[in-house]
């Protein structure tokens, strides 16, 4: 299958007007897989009233068929189709950070959607995007998107065009291409079937916000991992093909390795501990510095596909940041990538 690439990027305000915008609402009316920018990630999006569509999402990524999808909508009133007793506080959590990085698990109604994308579950996950092309695309679409990120199960989720390309070329109908991706790591995901809410995936809306807005609404967290309320977390994720080796707490001091190949190393951090690096080990910045964690999320996913790419090396190590609320979503994905490989810098 030939995919088509919709570049956008001179229209990002005025959708509308790109020439071939009737083709991109065609392609979704006819349960086709079109990969579109959110503020978060790219999504891969179908259909989520079609089985055709949702069936052909799992196959084009490769992804185990009990790991439930998140639908996309562009306004609240599209939710009473296919959930049921949306609580009041969630409502008043829609209203604050809609449209926005954050997803709610909430009742699920069977017999608009297809089954398939809650994966079985009697919950479903919804968001509202802010990206202002992916919304545009959702107004002008008009129907539920299933979309989860655009990358094949179990590479780095795609934050640039050139991203998805790679990972989906030719097994998707389109690309919509737009400028490289603000946020750079998905959506907080909260579990609103119980109240207290929980947060399933941790993200840049942290439980800090959200008991901001509605005080005592999250439940003081620790993610289980063991127990994984969302099906997704339990999976080998964002992982490059060498092993990774977290450096628990982060550089200190210039990095001492004996082993002579230290050139097969490459090092993942941020661009304040360059200097702590020897010059024959390749380094993959993450930010400008280490409270810079909007810079590190943005730029995580590129820095491990960038790592993944080199020929030459056998090990990777990524710097480890303090752990607090503010870096919990960060190191999250840190930790699923290193596959819990931790060391701290006196034992590399
Ligand atoms: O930022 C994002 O959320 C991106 C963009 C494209 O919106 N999407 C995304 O989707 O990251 P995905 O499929 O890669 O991750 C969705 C996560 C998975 O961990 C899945 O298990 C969980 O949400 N999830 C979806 N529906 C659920 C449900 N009903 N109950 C529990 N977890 C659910
Ligand atoms: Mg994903």
């Amino acid at each position: 299958m030939q995919t088509f690439t919709w570049d956008v990027r001179k229209y990002v305000n005025n959708l509308q007007s790109y020439p071939q915008i009737q083709e991109i609402i065609d392609g979704f009316h006819q349960d086709e897989l079109i990969a579109l920018p959110t503020e978060t990630v790219y999504g891969l999006g179908a259909n989520a009233r079609s089985d055709e569509a949702v069936k052909n999402i799992y196959v084009a990524k490769g992804r185990p068929s009990d790991n439930p999808l998140i639908v996309h909508i562009h306004d609240k009133a599209q939710l009473k189709n296919f959930t049921q007793n949306i609580s009041t506080e969630t409502e008043v959590l829609m209203d604050a950070f809609w449209p926005g990085p954050i997803s709610f698990i909430v009742p699920y109604q069977t017999g608009y959607l297809t089954d398939r994308v809650t994966g079985g579950l009697n919950s479903v996950a919804v968001r509202m995007p802010s990206h202002s092309v992916g919304r545009e695309v959702l107004k002008l679409v008009d129907l539920p998107i299933a979309a989860p990120s655009a990358n094949l199960s179990g590479r780095p989720s795609p934050t640039k065009f050139e991203h998805v390309k790679h990972d989906l070329n030719q097994r998707i109908f389109g690309i919509i291409q737009a400028e490289d991706i603000d946020e750079g790591i998905e959506s907080t995901v909260i579990d609103c079937t119980t109240y207290p809410f929980k947060i399933a995936r941790p993200g840049s809306i942290t439980a800090d916000m959200i008991n901001d807005v509605l005080p005592g609404s999250i439940v003081d967290m620790k993610l289980d991992m063991e127990k994984p309320i969302a099906p997704g977390m339990k999976y080998k994720h964002y992982a490059p093909s060498q092993p990774v080796v977290l450096i628990e707490g982060g550089l200190t001091k210039p990095i001492q390795v004996t082993h002579s190949e230290i050139h097969r190393i490459a090092v993942i951090g941020p661009k304040s501990i360059e200097a702590f690096i020897p010059e024959k080990m390749k380094f993959i910045p993450l930010g400008k510095h280490e409270n810079d964690i909007k810079g590190a999320h943005h730029d995580l996913y590129d820095a491990l596909r960038i790592a993944d790419q080199f020929t030459d090396i056998d090990q990777i190590y990524i710097n480890g940041y303090v752990r607090n609320a503010s870096t919990m979503a960060l190191m999250n994905r840190i930790d699923k990538a290193s596959g819990h490989n931790i060391k701290g810098e006196e034992e590399l």
